[in-house]
């Protein structure tokens, strides 16, 4: 059975974020595991290099689900608010605390389970550059935990989710049909 781990960057109870994992990822029928980044309790990283040594991280809070999730992990989805151009600083904290799978790929030559990643970026304004700081973010952090990177979802002009339209909700719904590959038997 295939597995997806879902990441989602946004504190709010309700948020466009939520909304556009649940319909990007409705498609898919495997195992899911979905992290709310503000629900865990995760440490920045403290560059201790520990991992450096053994390739595993030394302090022990809920990352220790997150590495094993992301091991066996087929999918990797984040969906996210832009914070200041880049990801809200719980998603950054898990995004640091993945420095030993960079170490373990680049460093120790480990062949780790390749995986398939995508972004949905969410933000209020319309700027160019919105979405680049937290494309190259992600860029890096899915080369290190070993993730092509082939979909960036990228919403504008979002404030609250009743601003998100169906034209925009049935896209991203589609998105997923195709990134999932669920939609085979049509071709
Ligand atoms: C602390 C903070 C920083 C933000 N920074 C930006 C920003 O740099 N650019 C932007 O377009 N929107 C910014 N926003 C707005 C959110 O990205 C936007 O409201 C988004 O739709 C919220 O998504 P959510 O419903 O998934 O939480 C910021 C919001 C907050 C609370």
């Amino acid at each position: 059975m295939e597995r997806l781990v879902a990441f989602i960057g946004s504190p709010r109870e309700r948020s466009s974020s939520r909304l556009l994992l649940d319909l990007f990822t409705s498609s898919f029928e495997g195992k899911r595991t979905v992290f709310s980044v503000y629900r865990l309790n995760v440490q920045p990283c403290s560059a201790c290099g520990g991992c450096y040594d053994t390739g595993v991280c030394v302090i022990e809070d809920d990352m220790v689900r997150v590495y094993s999730a992301l091991d066996s992990a087929d999918y990797v989805v984040v969906a996210s608010p832009i914070y200041f151009y880049g990801p809200p600083s719980p998603l950054k904290a898990v995004i640091d605390r993945c420095q030993p799978f960079w170490v373990r790929k680049f460093l120790k030559k480990e062949k780790m389970k390749p995986k398939k990643g995508a972004l949905i970026t969410v933000g209020a304004t319309e700027g160019r550059n919105l979405f680049l700081p937290f494309y190259y973010i992600a860029l890096v952090w899915f080369n290190s935990i070993n993730a092509s990177f082939p979909l960036h979802i990228k919403v504008r002009g979002v404030e609250e989710p009743s601003d998100l339209g169906e034209e925009l909700l049935n896209e991203v719904k589609v998105e997923g049909i195709s990134f999932f590959g669920q939609d085979k038997g049509f071709n």
